[in-house]
């Protein structure tokens, strides 16, 4: 299979792409105090810039201003405060630079009850539909997330973890127990770690406060294109706020916000529409779903569908998959293989009818082209391999596939995030360092050039 059906252009609303590969959004902990980004969260997204991605999505970027709403994790903030739109404009002048490069943030309402703790909002619980926490089940780890588990866990614990297979295989009997004592161990010894398996208990929003976040979404995606993106995601999926209120798991609601579909979707449509008319009618304007929860009671593929063709007709232009949540984590963001997330893809098309798809989860460049040609998708995405390799649509373009250095599945990158340290890469010995390999991004022909003229007067200086 050629790789050339990736490097078709393709548009979206007003913006046009020069090829189908995207850099999935994801969250690698860069952010400075404050939600502030730092230089390498730019120098991160430029390498991957200057390796060939047409699309860039970012990392969830929240737009809550209370204390409850995830600007205590490791994301950066777009908030009303114009020091935040400082660091944006700078990041989107760089990434700019290089040709045809189309950034699209993903923008958030929250977590919810996956919020991380807080040493400063252990009083103030998070704000979710209703006050019911989360847990993962830990019999649905994969291979990544229990080889995390057993590199963190202190020495003297490590061996009270059993094998992937054992926990996958207990009984709810045995669970129970094996439960209880990772509660205890966690939360001696790994209190960070223990909530996010653990969830804390949250409280039910108001409806004002639902409202509130509604219309400040639109103005801070309307924000968002003033400064400079070209195209906008909702971040809709893994059980994160929005999706919180699409699950019958977490929403147990009996107000226009809970009950029916129609009810538990009202959130997502209304931020839908009221973005839309904010922004105008041409911008690409996105949400990221999860295409099944995969969990029980949790929202099915069927409801998705319903949903997206909601979304659809309040103004969403593209759609971009994901599936599972928290509580799943084998099956949500963080696969052991590849092409697991494109069987959703067609339920989105169909529902859409017709819309731009991007789908992740990819290593090989024959794969991903084969989801492009099936008719599947249109657009693929790189979660991890693009971190594994910032260079891999070059690599693609040129044939040089077995240059490309692949990603080995080893949770690492999630693992970094999960325990607040800087994403690095088992493979990839820059991902967390580009700002200090600027030779690897800053050279595009046209800043070189530039720059080569400005110092060429600058050597007609007379001394001082
Ligand atoms: C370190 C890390 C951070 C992530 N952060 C986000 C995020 O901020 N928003 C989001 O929608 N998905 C996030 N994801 C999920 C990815 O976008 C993607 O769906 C997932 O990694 C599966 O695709 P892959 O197999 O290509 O990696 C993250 C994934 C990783 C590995």
């Amino acid at each position: 299979m050629s790789a050339n059906v990736l490097f078709e252009p393709i548009a979206i609303g007003d913006m046009e792409l020069k090829n189908r590969i995207a850099m999935a959004p994801m969250n690698p902990g860069y952010t400075g105090p404050f939600g502030y980004h730092s230089d390498q969260s730019t120098a991160w997204y430029a390498m991957r810039a200057r390796g060939g991605f047409g699309l860039i999505i970012t990392e969830c970027v929240v737009m809550n201003p209370h204390r409850w709403g995830g600007q205590e994790s490791l994301n950066p903030s777009l908030l009303t405060d114009e020091r935040y739109y400082r660091f944006h404009s700078e990041m989107l002048d760089v990434l700019h630079h290089y040709k045809g490069v189309k950034v699209c943030i993903q923008l958030s309402p929250g977590w919810g009850r996956q919020g991380h703790p807080h040493a400063e909002s252990r009083d103030c619980p998070a704000g979710a539909p209703s006050a019911i926490p989360m847990e993962t089940d830990m019999r649905l780890l994969n291979k990544g997330w229990h080889k995390q588990l057993k590199r963190l866990a202190p020495p003297e614990i490590g061996h009270l973890l059993p094998d992937l297979e054992t926990i996958q295989n207990m009984n709810d009997e045995e669970y129970s127990a094996f439960r209880m004592l990772v509660y205890e161990v966690l939360v001696k010894n790994m209190p960070d770690m223990a909530h996010v398996i653990f969830g804390d208990t949250p409280r039910a929003l108001s409806i004002p406060e639902i409202i509130d976040l509604e219309d400040r979404f639109a103005a801070q995606a309307r924000a968002a294109f003033l400064l400079g993106y070209d195209a906008l995601e909702v971040h809709a999926p893994h059980g994160y706020l929005i999706h919180q209120f699409l699950s019958p798991r977490s929403n147990h609601r009996h107000d226009q916000y809970g009950g029916s579909l129609e009810n538990r979707a009202r959130f997502l449509i209304n931020i839908v529409g009221k973005t839309r008319e904010a922004v105008g009618p041409n911008k690409p304007l996105g949400v990221r779903l999860s295409g099944d929860e995969l969990m029980p009671g949790g929202i099915t593929h069927d409801e998705i569908k319903q949903v997206v063709a909601w979304c659809t007709d309040a103004g969403a232009n593209f759609f971009d998959i994901s599936q599972g949540s928290y509580e799943n984590p084998g099956a949500a963001f963080a696969p052991d293989g590849e092409d697991d997330y494109t069987r959703w893809a067609p339920g989105f098309k169909e529902a859409s009818k017709g819309l731009p798809i991007i789908t992740p989860n990819f290593i090989n460049p024959e794969t991903a082209a084969a989801a492009i040609s099936s008719g599947k998708t249109d657009i693929i995405s790189l979660g991890r391999q693009s971190i594994a390799d910032p260079f891999w649509p070059v690599k693609a373009k040129e044939g040089r596939i077995k240059d490309i250095v692949k990603c080995v599945r080893c949770g690492k990158c999630y693992s970094d995030l999960m325990t607040a340290h800087w994403l690095g890469c088992t493979v990839n010995p820059l991902a967390g360092k580009e700002k200090l390999y600027p030779e690897f991004w800053l050279d595009t022909p046209e800043l070189q050039n530039k720059v080569a003229k400005f110092m060429k007067r600058a050597h007609g200086l007379p001394q001082i």
